[in-house]
This record gives C-alpha cells, structure tokens and sequence, in this order.
C-alpha cells in the first residue's frame, strides 16, 4: 500500500467517524432522553399529588432550616389574582409555642406530635382592591404547595382549619402578635410522619362533565 492509498484510508476513516458523531441518530436519541426525562418529571408530579395525604402522627426530627425555606418557597410558587401574592408564613419552632397553640385550636389534633408549624396568613395590605377575598383563593394556593413539596421531600403536614371562625382568627393573631392587616387562614402542623399513613383515592368520575351539565 503506498503513501496516498494509506493517507485515502485515514480520511475516509475520520470522515465516517465525524457523520457518526455528527449525524441526525444521535440528536433523536437526545430527543429520546429528552422524552424519558419529560415522562419521569411527569410521574413524579402526579404521584406526589396522588400520594398526599393528611399527616397528623410525626417523629421526633426536625425538619432543617433549609428544608423548610424549600417547602416555603413552594408556597410562594402559587398562583395569585392579580399577582398580588398576598401572603405571610409565620414559621414555629418553639415547641412550647406549638403547644399553646393547640390548646385554642380543639381541631388541630396534627399539633400534638409536631416539631414545627406554618401558620399561613393573608396580607391584607397586598390584596388588589377590587377582589380582597383572594386573600383566601391564594393564601389556600399557596397551602396546598406546601403540603405537596412536604409530602415531595418525606415531610408531612396537614391543613388543620383556623379561617373562617374568627374565634379561631382572634385566638391565632393575639397568640402570634399579628398585625390587624394579617389574618391567619390555617396552622399546618409539619414533622416526618410516624407509621404509615395512606393517600385516600378520591377519584370520582361523576364528578365530571364535559362541555355542559348532564344528568
Ligand atoms: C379547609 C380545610 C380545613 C381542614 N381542617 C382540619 C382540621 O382542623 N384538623 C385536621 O386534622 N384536618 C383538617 N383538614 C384536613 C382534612 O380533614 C383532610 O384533608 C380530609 O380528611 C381528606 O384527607 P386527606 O387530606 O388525607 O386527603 C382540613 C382540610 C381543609 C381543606
């Protein structure tokens, strides 16, 4: 074989390898990851949806600092009317604070065990004129955010109902020292669930209808 045969082989060589490097196959095996990765984002979403559930028995651990902040910033996530985002979490870590809480709220049965709270609040001085009520829309956005990052990271929490009794609300505001502009719509008790506690299937298919109502 003389010198340009040889020189001939080796582009030939290179040439193949860059059009396998270079060609369409590799960019839909891309599109491919792409895909799997589109498909396990999704099931991820829709079991944490399907999985959460009302947590009210909880271990001794704490939930970190960092944790916390992450489940928060899921709740400010939600949607708002008018982008208002009229909120405040009031963060409890004082277990003897958690405790006083719960001898004013007879049905927040989920403080007993919990070694942190979010007290969920509306700020009055956010909400847009015209619609003030979406002070409760959003700040309930918001709530369930929390408890779908909670159940997300093998946290749990539940919603446990302080709006709209305004015993409920004046107990909570004088409690936490809330300004008047600030109204607490619920504690969400949070801590690593003891035992085992199932999601409840509650898809009902009679509950839809499909372009109008239909008997
Ligand atoms: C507006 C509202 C108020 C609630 N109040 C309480 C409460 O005060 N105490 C409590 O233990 N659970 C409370 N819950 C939780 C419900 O009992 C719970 O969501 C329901 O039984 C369905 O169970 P699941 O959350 O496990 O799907 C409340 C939920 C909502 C949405």
């Amino acid at each position: 074989m003389n010198f340009s045969k040889i020189l001939n082989l080796v582009l030939a060589v290179t040439m193949l390898v860059l059009i396998i490097k270079f060609s369409p196959s590799t960019s839909t095996s891309k599109d491919a990851a792409t895909q799997e990765d589109t498909i396990s984002t999704r099931e991820a979403v829709l079991s944490t949806i399907q999985n959460r559930k009302s947590v009210r028995h909880f271990t001794d651990k704490k939930i970190s600092k960092e944790d916390m902040t992450a489940v928060l910033k899921a709740g400010m996530t939600a949607p708002t009317g008018f982008d208002a985002r009229p909120w405040k979490f009031i963060v409890i870590r004082d277990t003897a604070m958690i405790k006083k809480m719960r001898k004013g709220l007879v049905y927040a049965r989920g403080l007993d065990q919990a070694t942190a709270a979010i007290v969920v609040c509306g700020d009055m001085t956010k909400v847009h004129k015209s619609d003030p009520e979406f002070w409760i829309t959003d700040t309930s956005a918001a709530t369930e955010n929390i408890l779908l990052a909670l159940e997300s990271m093998g946290l749990g929490g539940v919603w446990s109902t302080v709006y709209p009794s305004k015993k409920r609300m004046a107990f909570v505001s004088d409690l936490l020292g809330l300004p008047e502009s600030i109204l607490p719509l619920n504690v969400i008790p949070v801590g690593y669930p003891a035992g085992i506690q199932k999601a409840k299937d509650k898809f009902d298919p009679t509950n839809i209808h499909y372009e109008k109502w239909s008997q």
